[in-house]
């Protein structure tokens, strides 16, 4: 069953235009800050597992540092191939965010 957990703090937030890996408990995040706009998904790119929370934010799309397959950081889908990273839904309460895990 899902719940909302929380990721990090409101501060702990990557700037806007940036995404960073967030650690909760012995999982890792990429969380993203496309404009403001903040998203949460798996960090671990489909591909070969390359971290998503160490690449760049481009066209509302996280780009894997490792061979540059582009992730939608609203449905996690891949461009222009089928793969899709798990992407949660985002609180934020107060100081506190939180995503549906
Ligand atoms: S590991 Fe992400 S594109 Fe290859």
């Amino acid at each position: 069953m899902s719940e909302f957990v929380r990721i990090c703090g409101r501060a702990d937030l990557p700037p806007a235009g940036e995404a960073r890996e967030i650690t909760v408990g012995e999982r890792i995040f990429c969380v993203a800050n496309d404009g403001g706009s903040i998203s949460v998904m798996d960090n671990v790119c489909p591909h070969r597992g390359g971290p998503l929370g160490q690449g760049m934010i481009e066209d509302g799309k996280i780009i894997c540092p490792w061979h540059a397959w582009a992730f939608d950081l609203k449905t996690g889908e891949a461009h222009p191939l089928a793969s899709k990273v798990p992407v949660y839904e985002v609180r934020i309460e107060g100081e506190d965010v939180l995503a549906k895990l």
